[in-house]
């Protein structure tokens, strides 16, 4: 059965103290917007809608890439009045599945147990049970345990109040009826708005099946504030490290590593400590990620080993490399196979040809290495002259010497040997020694200054 989910995201989130509207608030590399949109984008025949409002057009523009139907409403008079913004778009025999931009963390499992209990024709409700509810609507039972009513925090008496199992907000309903319902929302409440959680106690009275569906407290954590954004980043990281290593990934502590973004893991890669790695990573098998790394928007081919402390953006990296410690790779950095980049390396928009290494104390930018070449520690490829860039070409074999400097434009010819501590302006043909260095002259007989006798 098609299925309309509409996401409430109008709310402004005051308690963030923020410029930035609740639902962009960043969450694993994704805002929490996003979190919600994609696990409800999965679910069979689902057209999505988003309600905006607070800090609309913000959302609209940093959320345009997403495939779903902006609803506006202009005030916020309420859930119940959010969601009748979005009605009139839906067709009469779809399930409406309501959902928060607020409540991140929901899986589409438990999405898909609402709708299911919607398409059987019921009102289905999600709940769960939290040991200090306050602040939440309480769900209301009968003498034989049947869901009768939701009531607000702020309407509840002293008895309901001690109530300890709490409305979620995400429900689902057929949409005739949700309509029906929602065209019949009063506002004569403490709140003086349109409260959603009214329908319940309408489908009771309507004589229809209220499905109360459990759910455990981390999966519909609500972000209100800075605590809770907190509380569910560190659930987010629990369930990322759990799924890599149910997928085949040795984290040495699974409660030490920050995915904020997708990672895609071959099987046998070990993770060691503090590492983060955000955008989109993919590692190959057999990879070891040594502790205290930066991986973003990157690569790694299989069997490499990424020492400590070393920070991998935009790079691709062959297999078998070894890279690090205190390595920097740069977007564009791309490293064939056993390649080694070693400590205080940085390379940046530049290739890197099958078994070259640059092991020590080293920039490379903007360069075209061969293979098979050793660049020497202190080694800097000159690629700016402080208006435009240049470009650095060395061929296979090349031996640059320490502490060289290659002032680009400039190309090495493959097998050249550039002797330490040259300058090198000038091309140097292959196969050739080139040398710039002022020749080392002994003085006979100099002696050191002394001390002046007073
Ligand atoms: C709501 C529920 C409460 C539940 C709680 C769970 C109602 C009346 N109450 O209360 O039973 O326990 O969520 O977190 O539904 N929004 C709009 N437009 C509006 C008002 C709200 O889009 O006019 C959006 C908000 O951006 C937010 C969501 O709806 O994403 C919930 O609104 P909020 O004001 O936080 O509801 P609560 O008072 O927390
Ligand atoms: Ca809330």
């Amino acid at each position: 059965m098609p299925t309309s989910i509409v996401i409430l995201a109008a709310g402004q989130g005051k308690r963030m103290h923020s410029n930035l509207p609740k639902v962009l608030q960043p969450l694993g590399g994704h805002c929490l917007l996003e979190h919600v949109v994609d696990t409800a984008a999965s679910l069979p025949e689902a057209l999505l809608y988003v309600v905006h409002g607070h800090g609309g057009e913000q959302v609209k523009q940093t959320l345009d890439h997403l495939d779903v139907t902006w609803v506006h409403q202009a005030e916020q008079l309420g859930t119940g009045h959010a969601v009748a913004q979005a009605l009139p778009r839906v067709a009469d025999d779809d399930v409406v599945l309501i959902l928060y931009g607020d409540v991140p963390l929901v899986r589409a499992d438990t999405m898909a147990a609402l709708t299911e209990a919607a398409a059987d024709g019921a009102l289905a409700l999600l709940t769960t049970r939290l040991a200090d509810p306050a602040g939440y609507g309480r769900i209301v039972r009968d003498d034989s345990d049947a869901i009768t009513r939701v009531v607000e925090d702020k309407d509840a008496s002293e008895a309901e109040r001690t109530i300890d199992e709490v409305n979620t907000g995400l429900l689902a309903a057929p949409a005739s009826m949700l309509r029906k319902w929602v065209e019949q929302l009063g506002n004569d409440n403490a709140q003086r708005e349109y409260y959603l959680t009214d329908v319940i106690a309408m489908a009771v009275a309507d004589g229809i099946t209220v499905a109360g569906i459990a759910a455990p407290p981390d999966e519909v954590l609500g972000v209100n504030d800075r605590v809770q954004l907190s509380v569910a980043e560190a659930a987010l990281r629990e369930r990322s490290a759990a799924a890599l290593m149910a997928a085949g990934v040795t984290l040495r502590d699974p409660g030490r590593i920050d995915v904020r973004g997708d990672l895609v893991c071959g099987r046998d890669v070990l993770i060691d400590v503090n590492c983060v790695f955000e955008g989109s990573v993919h590692v190959g098998d057999g990879v070891h990620i040594g502790p205290n790394c930066i991986v973003r928007n990157a690569q790694i081919g299989a069997d490499t080993e990424i020492l400590p402390n070393s920070l991998i953006d935009g790079a691709e990296v062959g297999a078998n490399c070894r890279i690090g410690p205190f390595a920097r790779l740069r977007p564009q950095a791309r490293l064939a196979d056993e390649v080694h980049v070693g400590n205080f390396v940085e390379v940046k928009k530049s290739e890197i040809g099958h078994g070259s290494k640059a092991n020590h104390l080293t920039y490379i930018g903007d360069a075209s290495i061969g293979s098979g070449v050793n660049v020497g520690a202190g080694t800097i490829t000159c690629n700016y002259d402080g208006v435009n860039k240049y470009r650095t070409v060395i061929g296979d074999n090349v031996f640059v010497g320490s502490d060289t400097q290659l002032v680009a434009p400039v190309t090495v010819g493959s097998g050249a040997t550039i002797g330490a501590g040259s300058t090198i302006t000038k091309d140097v043909p292959a196969d050739q020694l080139a040398l710039s260095r002022s020749r080392q002259t002994t003085v006979p007989g100099w002696k050191r200054p002394e001390k002046k006798k007073t």
